[in-house]
């Protein structure tokens, strides 16, 4: 495996802390993750940094020296998340000195506060200074001392690190960092730092190495994957450029910005069989005032013609993201989202009630005034609605076959197969006489639909 975590003579790179001479090979580490995928991409390369430190990975806290938490900080719940498990990892503190660190956003957003309201937290490390975390683990391990590192960068984008992957079809690529919008509800610029561009040659070096592995699909990942800028590259030439990588089975990207979708995107998408035919587009609001006040930069009516020029290139399976109950939300402008929602029909669509953030905009200028049992009853009125239109699309399948990129096993089942069709919809399986294995691509016939999910019978084996 490639692991050249320094390039010499790039200024882009920042010094990695030597190797200790103290043999941690004996040290093992935990390390669990929470949020995006994003977060699971960062967990990889952190991964691959401790193991090139001479760290052991191990799959349960019981086994481990250090247990490390990667954090989300989005919303108010993923932070109580991080406190519940803070307070199971007590007794083992107490009990053998185990070691402690939170990575991620909800270190960078709290930072010494954190630190000061969670003694059992030895280590603490932003998303952009994880190749600080081999040493403060090892300062924390043997001498017990506490450490932080919170710097965000300008330059950092881990692109010399092949991240160590474990699912063995599907491999998540950043080729970003960051994100330069401000959308006024959204913490993610003040934890991730501002936007920066992977070099494409290391992008693509990454996917060809990918496929040698046999890796069949790659999912491209950047904050607002149309601010990717290197030289003259922007993000179609990129995607056009690993879609052309041989071997590749699919490519997927998320997420793209309603406010700058360029249309040579979609020639790539159109052009490109490799990229699958999905756009996960997120709206937020379908009112142009609650629009104006997220900082969206487009209206309800630019989303329309943005998704009736997707819709003009062919069947291509839209998702959003949506937040209920932002700043000041009325009954009308919430039904102004519920009528996008109704018009669009997007093939999935996560929901989510407004939760302030530190730091952001609107927490700064606007009053969170709608009442939580408010926003929940929009939340679930949402999903309600979205569940039944799941629904009506996927029913409409049964009968006829899709296309499935076989993943493994069903979560529910040994006997059955799992995957996803393009459109990013779970199919399920009988698994059937040993022909089939994970990385196939496969004809399904499909039987039965669920909201969420195609049930169906093997029709054929394609590659
Ligand atoms: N409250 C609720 N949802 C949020 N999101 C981002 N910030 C917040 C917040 N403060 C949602 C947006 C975004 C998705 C990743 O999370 O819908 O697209
Ligand atoms: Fe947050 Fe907006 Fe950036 Fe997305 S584009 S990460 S919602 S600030």
């Amino acid at each position: 495996m490639l692991i050249q975590i320094d390039r010499p003579n790039s200024r882009h790179s920042l010094p990695c802390p030597e190797p200790s001479s103290e043999a941690p090979a004996s040290y093992s580490v935990y390390i669990e993750t929470f949020g995006c995928q994003m977060n699971e991409y960062d967990t990889e390369i952190v991964r691959t940094l401790l193991k090139h430190h001479g760290f052991r990975m191990v799959e349960c806290s019981e086994e481990a020296d250090a247990v490390l938490l990667n954090t989300c900080a989005i919303r108010e719940n993923a932070h109580n998340r991080v406190y519940g498990h803070l307070a199971m990892y007590k007794p083992l503190k107490e009990q053998r000195g185990l070691v402690v660190g939170v990575l991620g956003c909800m270190a960078q957003n709290l930072k010494q506060e954190l630190m000061t309201a969670q003694p059992i937290i030895d280590v603490l490390v932003g998303p952009d200074a994880y190749r600080r975390l081999p040493g403060l683990l090892i300062q924390a391990l043997q001498t017990n001392q506490r450490g932080m590192a919170v710097d965000l960068s300008e330059y950092e984008t881990y692109d010399q690190i092949m991240p160590e992957r474990r699912d063995g079809v599907n491999a998540w690529v950043a080729v970003m960092r960051g994100c330069d919008n401000f959308c006024t509800f959204c913490v993610v610029p003040y934890t991730r730092g501002r936007e920066r561009s992977r070099d494409p040659r290391s992008v693509l070096e990454e996917v060809h190495q990918l496929v040698e592995q046999g890796y069949r699909q790659v999912t491209l990942l950047g904050q607002n994957v149309n601010s990717y800028r290197f030289a003259d590259w922007d993000f179609a030439r990129l995607l056009a450029a690993v879609a052309d990588v041989p071997g590749l089975v699919r490519v997927r990207f998320t997420s793209p910005h309603p406010k700058d979708f360029p249309p040579a995107l979609l020639d790539v998408l159109a052009g490109h069989p490799t990229v699958c035919k999905q756009i996960h587009l997120p709206v937020q609001s379908g009112n142009d005032r609650i629009l104006q006040l997220m900082g969206r930069s487009y209206t309800r009516a630019s989303y329309m013609t943005l998704v009736e020029a997707i819709r003009r290139r062919g069947p291509i399976a839209l998702s959003t993201d949506i937040i209920c109950g932002f700043c000041s939300e009325g009954d009308e402008e919430y039904a102004d989202t519920y009528r996008l929602v109704q018009d669009v029909e997007f093939q999935n669509a996560f929901i989510f009630k407004y939760s302030q953030r530190r730091h952001t905009i609107a927490a700064r200028k606007y009053l969170d005034d709608v009442p939580e049992s408010v926003k929940t009853e929009r939340v679930a009125r949402l999903l309600e609605l979205q569940k039944a239109i799941s629904l009506k699309k996927n029913r409409a399948l049964i009968g006829s076959t899709v296309e499935v990129l076989v993943e493994g096993e069903a979560k529910k089942s040994h006997d059955q197969w799992m995957g996803h069709t393009e459109s990013n919809t779970t199919v399920v399986w009988a698994k059937d006489d040993g022909s089939v294995s994970p990385g196939d691509l496969v004809t399904v016939a499909i039987d039965d639909a669920s909201h969420s999910t195609l049930f169906g019978h093997l029709h054929r084996r394609n590659v």
